[in-house]
């Protein structure tokens, strides 16, 4: 894993701004993080393309029966991407049968993380699908889970980082949307942390978006928030 926790997330559908992007802020940041988005319109020659300039961060949150995901895992290993996820409410066999197929890739796998309870989804959400213990205890049930079934870690928000860092201990890897520079605006997120907090409650990964890839010079603002945490 690279020593930068910085993952800027491009989320967009276009291939040549995202890799124009990913190959400006090389050094700057760790990694970029591509989603559903991106994936469904370039595909893996897409993901290939900005992973020549960066470690890349994967965000497909795999969902279906164990052979089908194991067998998806299996074919991003080519790409040699740094993290992909899954949801963790695929259950144990599939979690379990995923990580025995990025296992394959010896030293060069990609580490998996699990999703857990999406931030889209509030307490009646969960009622209505039939989770009867609401947000946060399935959240750290489904993080216990995914740990027991072999998966690298986690992404969390950050309200949760540190219940999951005592839950989880050191070593499960915790990655963390919803990080604001302090006085940035905080978009749509509804709870932020800084940088520096997030780190300081036990996260591993920050994954940041709009302050970097909105800004004027998103170079400068990704140069300004890696000072940011070399100075806490
Ligand atoms: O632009 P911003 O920094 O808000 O981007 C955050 C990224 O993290 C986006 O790609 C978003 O989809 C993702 N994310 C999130 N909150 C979650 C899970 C993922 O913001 N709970």
């Amino acid at each position: 894993m690279t020593q930068n926790p910085v993952f800027c997330a491009l989320d967009t559908p276009r291939v040549q701004e995202a890799a124009a992007l990913a190959r400006s802020l090389a050094g700057a940041v760790g990694g970029i993080k591509l989603g559903l988005e991106f994936f469904a319109a370039n595909g893996p020659a897409g993901v290939r393309e900005v992973a020549s300039a960066l470690p890349v961060f994967l965000d497909l949150k795999l969902h279906d029966i164990p052979n089908t995901v194991a067998g998806a895992v299996r074919a991003t290993l080519p790409l040699g991407i740094a993290m992909l996820t899954l949801h963790a409410s695929g259950g144990r066999e599939m979690l379990r049968q995923a990580a025995a197929a990025a296992a394959e890739a010896g030293s060069a796998r990609p580490l998996l993380l699990a999703v857990t309870v999406l931030t889209s989804l509030d307490e009646d959400a969960m009622g209505e699908l039939g989770f009867a213990a609401g947000v946060a205890d399935t959240a750290r049930r489904l993080a216990a889970l995914a740990q027991d079934s072999g998966l690298d870690g986690a992404v969390c928000s950050a309200h949760e980082v540190a219940v999951l860092r005592r839950q989880c201990g050191a070593g499960f890897r915790l990655v963390v949307p919803g990080i604001r520079p302090a006085g940035a605006e905080a978009d749509d997120q509804r709870r932020v942390m800084t940088p520096a907090e997030a780190l300081a409650a036990g996260a591993d990964i920050l994954v940041i978006g709009r302050p970097i890839t909105g800004a004027p010079a998103p170079l400068a603002a990704a140069r300004a928030i890696l000072a940011g945490i070399s100075a806490r």
